[in-house]
Order: structure tokens, then sequence, then C-alpha cells
């Protein structure tokens, strides 16, 4: 990890106001509703991440450091067992108290301590540089969550809000013809092993054994996601995971989230309000048993992390991001024609994979409470790569593994296909 202190002091206040400019168009009343239980109160997000700085940084490195309210420690934890009890998920949206004022103040409060701690001198600790990375990495995190929550928090009015982004005309942006790209049988190297911060699930960086495959050159779009929904594809029991089918019967999927008929005409929501479906727009808000269920009709499967990876390191980590402002997948801007590699391989859409999110060979999760960030959540769920539309561009890496359970469909999550070479 990065041991610049000069740099953390300028990141640290960015990272923190770039928080904060992303509610600004909210109403106090979008802030504290919760549309299910996935969905954190963008009240909840803004508390919770200044909660990750007083918990970890102030309390322990900052001598002079006294809480606010001493009663945050149990209101914004959100899964860490060695802090302590946590307040119930599912019940974030009761909580009219704390208010949104307090929050903010309960943010300027920690944010004063945190660049006084910054530019201290000398710094207390060796470990205090790679703890405020892992915080603003936290918030980045989070900064995705707010806008996927508010998005599912809007999507639940019927007066379907816009929030922003979709600032420009579909038409000038057409979907390129999918091309099939062949990789070579081999051993890959995979995981992370430079000298800048990465998560610890990312590691260690291991050889994998890949089979020859081909990997579509773009993701599926919402026209070809459309033809396996005319095709019968959500009720075709024969092209579904068991698991999928049953979720999928138990919770009515007849079409992605988000995606609406009016009048014979497909709409779907976005954070720019309700539009007319971009039928080359890549296809958004799929659970991993959608985007199977879609291969599977399609005579392929999903990559797996190890293929998606390996076919992602020669292409620079650019697309369609948080900082682009559009806020919803693309066609890509040049169509896609001009090189021989994979388009959108970052931005737009989580792409979901076929690998489980387990650890990889070797890991070890840190010691201390830290060590709950990721290695407890390695079973049931399954990896995400590539970033997307709400993510921002300085979070994603090549070997970011993102995460989600299987039926999970409120992420901006795509699919990319492959197929075996036969
Ligand atoms: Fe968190």
């Amino acid at each position: 990890m990065p041991r610049d202190d000069r740099r953390l002091t300028d990141r640290y206040p960015a990272v923190r106001a770039a928080t904060e400019k992303l509610c600004e168009s909210l109403a106090e009343e979008d802030c504290i509703v919760q549309s299910m239980p996935d969905v954190s109160p963008t009240k909840w997000h803004l508390a919770h991440v200044t909660w990750f700085f007083e918990t970890f940084i102030l309390r322990p490195y900052s001598s002079d450091y006294r809480q606010m309210d001493p009663r945050y420690e149990f209101l914004f934890n959100s899964y860490y067992e060695a802090v302590g009890q946590q307040y119930p998920r599912p019940r974030r949206g009761l909580l009219t108290r704390p208010s949104l004022r307090e929050v903010y103040a309960y943010r300027a409060h920690v944010d004063e301590a945190m660049v006084e701690l910054l530019r201290s001198d000398p710094g207390p600790s060796p470990d205090l540089p790679d703890l405020v990375e892992l915080g603003i990495q936290h918030e980045q995190q989070h900064q995705e969550l707010i806008l996927m929550d508010i998005k599912h928090v809007y999507s639940s009015t019927p007066m379907f809000p816009v929030y922003r982004g979709r600032g420009e005309p579909r038409t000038d942006r057409v979907v390129p013809p999918l091309r099939w790209l062949e990789a070579p049988a081999g051993i890959r190297s995979v995981g992370y092993d430079g000298d800048g911060f990465c998560f610890d699930n990312e590691r260690p960086r291991h050889d994998e054994y890949v089979a020859a495959f081909r990997l579509a050159s773009r993701p599926a779009t919402n026209g070809e996601f459309l033809a396996f929904l005319e095709d019968g594809g959500y009720d075709r029991s024969d092209l579904w995971l068991s698991d999928g089918w049953a979720r999928s019967r138990e919770e009515g999927w007849t079409e992605p989230l988000y995606w609406l008929r009016r009048g014979g005409e497909w709409f779907e929501f976005t954070l720019g309000g309700l539009v007319p479906l971009d039928l080359d727009a890549p296809v958004c808000h799929l659970s991993l048993y959608e985007a199977d269920a879609f291969a599977t009709w399609s005579g392929g499967r999903l990559p797996t992390e190890a293929e998606w990876e390996s076919a992602a390191l020669a292409v620079p980590i650019d697309g369609n991001f948080v900082e682009d402002g559009i806020l919803h997948p693309r066609p890509p801007a040049s169509g896609g024609r001009g090189g021989a590699g994979p388009v959108q391989m970052f931005g737009d859409v989580w792409e979901w994979t076929r690998s489980a999110y387990a650890p990889y060979p070797g890991f070890r999760p840190p010691a201390g409470a830290v060590g709950e960030y990721n290695g407890k959540f390695m079973c049931n769920q399954q990896v995400l790569r590539g970033g997307c539309c709400v993510t921002p561009r300085s979070h994603v890496r090549t070997t970011y593994r993102n995460f989600f359970y299987p039926h999970c469909r409120w992420q901006f999550a795509g699919v990319r296909l492959a197929r075996d070479l036969d």
C-alpha cells in the first residue's frame, strides 16, 4: 500500500467531499428511506463511513479524540463483530434520529480530527497510512452503494424521480457486432502483485490453468436480452439453475429489475428517470441466475474470473464511470470497431463470472477487526468484475473482485458471454 502521508492529506478531504457532492440533490426524505433490507438509507451510509474512520483510526490512534455520541458505535457498525453489537440492518430505515443534520455534524467532527491527525508530525503509527487508505477505499465503495440504493428507493415510488445523469442523446452510439475473441490454453497469473493499494481478497497472486476459450468482445445488450425474454426465457426451467428457477418463481421475475412495459413499449427506470429501453446499451440489473439462464439460452456460459482477468490485462482501465455523470450503461463510444481486443471491460456494468467468491490459495485475512472486511464473506457469493457506471474510476483495478449473492439484482450487473473452444 502507498505510504505517502502527504497524498493522504489531500485524498482524505477529496473523497469525503465527493460523497457529499453525490448527496447534494437529495431531499431529506430521500435520505431516510430503506426500500428493502439490502438497501441502506443515504443517511446511514453518510454516518457509517464516518464511523469507520472514527473506529479504526481516531479512537486507537488519536489520544485526545472524543466521540461525538458513543451510541453511534452501535448504530453505524455494519458487521464488525470484534467491535461490538450492531443495530439490525433491515431496520436502518427506522433511524429517524440522529437527524440528517446531526449526521453531517458528525462527519464534520470526524473530519476535523482526521485532518489534524494526518497533519501531525511525526505520524503516530506506521499502520496509519494503510488504515486511512482502507477508509478511503471503503468510502468509495459506499459512494457506489449510495447511488445503487437511491435508485432502488426512487424506483419504489410511482413518481419515478430523476436523480441526474443520461445527459446526452442516445442516438450517437450504436452497438458494435459481437466478436468472439479466442484465447489459448495456458497457465495464467491471477491476483494483485503491485505496490499500490489492493483489497486483501485480491491476494496472493497465484497461477491458474485456463483451458482455451472464447470471450465476447462486449457485454450483452438490452436487445439481445429482450430476444431471450421474447423467446420465453423466463418461463423455460431448462435454461435455469435450480436455485435461480426457484427464486424467479418465488419473486415473480418476468424481466430485469427496473424494466417496465407500457403500451407495448419497453422502458427502464434509470437515475435519469423512466426512459425508453435503449436496445444497444448493455443489459443491466441482472441477477447471476438471469445472466446464467441468458448465457445458456445463447449457447454460451459465463466467464471464469481467471478468464476475465487474463483478457483484461492488456485493456486500459477506461470507460463509463461515475465521473462521466451518465450513471447508466451505454454503448461504446467508438463502436468498438477500432481495436482487436474486448471493449467495455471496465465501467458500464459489473460482469458476473461463474466463479464463486472464494479465498485465493494462501489467503489470510489481516489480524484484528479489519480482517472482517472481506474474508468472512467468502461463501455462497459470486464474483463480478470490471466496475460500472456508478463506480469511481480510481477505485477499479484489473484484479478487483466484487461479490454479491446470486439473487441480487439492484447492483449495476450485466453479462459478457464466454464459450469453450472446441
Ligand atoms: Fe461499509
